[in-house]
């Protein structure tokens, strides 16, 4: 597993939301700004409402709207969302804030292709209300992971985490506030690592500057 030649084309991306769109808007601000050599496809969200549309829009970005209560089944939601993804043809499936879970027909169809963002550090806090869950548990450390995505829910192989200290007074809120902060700037530096070669996803392994990685990277505090 070691190979490592740069990419010729600039990593095309589709980003999936259901919300705000804080992280999406982090990745459009790293192409702007020339941090991150991408170009979004498309984002896709399955909420008509979601903000993080008409952040695309601002920015020229095509932007789709899959109402998955119009499907008569998760698979059918599932296989309308993998053919408008197929049809841009993006070299990752960026999750960003997409509340959906994605059942095990559309990850096998993008095996080694779909990227997550968890607010937690994973094995740590799957699922929701993971800010919560810290306090309760008289954490002293939190954090944010990106990780490949497999059938097994916020469980794929770890990429990056970030990780901050928990005082006794954090309330959720502004857990909430500093993982966004890392979030931000992580979600950037993991697609850059994979536009530049640093990175390769290969048969459900990340391998990191040559290496296979036993450990996910750890990203400074903040
Ligand atoms: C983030 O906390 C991310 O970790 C989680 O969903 C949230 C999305 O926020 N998966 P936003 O829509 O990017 O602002």
């Amino acid at each position: 597993m070691t190979r490592s030649q740069p990419r010729r084309q600039i990593l095309s991306i589709v980003v999936l939301i259901s919300g705000k769109g804080s992280n999406l808007q982090s990745i459009i601000d790293a192409i702007e700004s020339g941090c991150l050599e991408a170009k979004i496809c498309a984002v896709i969200s399955n909420e008509p409402g979601a903000y993080g549309l008409i952040r695309a829009a601002a920015h020229g970005i095509e932007n789709r709207v899959i109402d998955h209560r119009s499907f008569a089944s998760r698979d059918a939601f599932d296989l309308a969302l993998h053919r408008s993804i197929q049809s841009f043809v993006p070299d990752f499936i960026v999750l960003a804030g997409f509340m959906r879970i994605l059942g095990s027909a559309f990850i096998q169809s993008n095996v080694d292709k779909i990227l997550n963002i968890h607010p937690s550090l994973l094995p740590d806090y799957k699922g929701l209300d993971t800010h919560k869950r810290v306090i309760e548990n008289n954490e002293t450390k939190h954090g944010v992971s990106i990780h490949l995505v497999t059938a097994e829910l916020d469980g794929g192989p770890l990429i990056l985490q970030g990780r901050f200290p928990v005082t006794a007074d954090d309330t959720i809120t502004e857990l909430k506030r500093r993982g966004r902060q890392l979030e931000h700037r992580m979600y950037p530096l993991v697609l850059q690592w994979l536009s530049v070669g640093k990175l390769h996803i290969e048969q459900n392994s990340i391998v990191y500057e040559h290496q296979l990685l036993q450990e996910p990277v750890e990203f400074e505090n903040i």
